[in-house]
């Protein structure tokens, strides 16, 4: 590919600082995590944050740590990626898919619907780098005395209303290579929850406060120091990362805005996006369908990705748990969407050839 869907921005700083880590010979889950989950609650606005291996593992997490368990049920979108739910099946709990709106988030009025004796919990999740809108999500949740567990696994820095998502209810984030910021595989919880940072800390690490003594049964989801240190430079140049992604968004909004038949992707009223994802709609009006659009893009060398395809309750796993197709947008949206390039490395002349391909296949 000439323009790349996604490319990790690794610095001098990151390289340092692993090698620090190498030469120190203290390479599992040690200082530099500690140091990572301090500045990463800082940077977020909670009281704590609780490192893991991956954003799946957060969830998984956070899910345990606020008591969701067999029996319980938990109101989410169906158009996210898998791990969303399937956190929520791995604590023995079912997912309630509730349809979306057309900024691609959770409706929120459609959740009070969803609410039946067994929810437990709402789980939001902040598509795309967006943010999902929290006033309305937290007064269901307080009214009906529900816990939130906001995936934030894309969303490093957005804010609904000038507050940073996953500090609204717990967050988990994820710091895959393709995320805002990247240690290789992370993940992150954060929470002003005394209670449940207490119980994430046993469940990390095998249900152990002191070494070789286990209290409840936990797993090995530890982050690693060489991860760690990543993180700590990672997350100073996180500003400046999201400040990219705004700017290539802008431009591309600007000029992709003129063309018939495109929706771009502007943030929702309230949101300080940090486009995760660039995602754009290519409705009927363009001429062209969104797969054809998208091999006309990679035959140009600019690579695309398509999140997501499948509505999760159109993905077999769910089917076969009996699950039915009942989210009709979830279902139009999938069909329409086609996501971009945004990611800080591109330069002028990568947006320019971006915008000039699709005013060609306009023509
Ligand atoms: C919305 C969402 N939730 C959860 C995850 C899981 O994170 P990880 O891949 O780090 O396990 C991801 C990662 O792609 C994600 O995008």
């Amino acid at each position: 590919m000439k323009i790349n869907i996604a490319a990790p921005q690794i610095g001098q700083e990151e390289k340092d600082a692993v090698m620090e880590v190498m030469n120190s010979g203290m390479l599992a889950q040690g200082p530099k995590v500690l140091q990572f989950e301090e500045d990463f609650a800082k940077f977020i606005g909670t009281k704590y944050a609780i490192a893991t291996s991956n954003g799946t593992t957060a969830l998984e997490v956070a899910l345990r740590a606020h008591g969701i368990t067999e029996g319980d049920e938990v109101i989410t979108t169906p158009f996210t990626f898998i791990a969303s739910a399937n956190a929520v099946l791995y604590t023995g709990a079912r997912p309630v898919f509730v349809d979306i709106k057309d900024d691609f988030l959770i409706d929120p009025d459609l959740i009070e619907a969803a609410i039946t004796p067994k929810t437990k919990a709402i789980l939001p999740v902040h598509l795309y780098g967006s943010a999902c809108d929290m006033t309305k999500i937290m007064a269901i949740a307080q009214k009906h005395g529900l816990v939130v567990i906001e995936d934030a696994c894309q969303s490093h820095g957005s804010e609904w209303q000038g507050q940073k998502t996953g500090s609204f209810g717990t967050g988990c984030f994820s710091l895959y290579p393709t995320k805002n910021m990247t240690v290789g595989e992370g993940g992150m919880i954060t929470t002003n929850d005394q209670p449940a940072y207490e119980k994430s800390l046993l469940l990390r690490a095998h249900g152990s406060k002191v070494r070789y003594y286990h209290d409840i049964l936990g797993y090995n989801y530890r982050m690693t120091d060489l991860e760690g240190a990543i993180g700590i430079e990672q997350l100073k140049k996180l500003p400046k990362f999201n400040a990219a992604r705004q700017k290539n968004a802008a431009y591309l909004n600007e000029e992709l805005g003129k063309i018939k038949g495109i929706i771009v992707q502007v943030a929702p009223e309230g949101v300080t996006h940090v486009y995760h994802q660039y995602t754009i709609r290519i409705t009927p009006d363009f001429g062209l369908t969104r797969d054809e659009v998208l091999a006309k893009l990679t035959e140009a060398s600019i690579g695309t990705a398509v999140f997501y395809p499948l509505p999760l309750n159109r993905q077999k796993v769910y089917e076969d748990l009996g699950y039915k197709p009942n989210t009709p947008i979830a279902d139009d949206l999938t069909a329409q969407v086609l996501s971009l390039p945004v990611h800080p490395g591109l330069k002028q002349e990568d947006l320019e050839y971006i915008v000039k391909t699709f005013q060609e296949m306009a023509k």
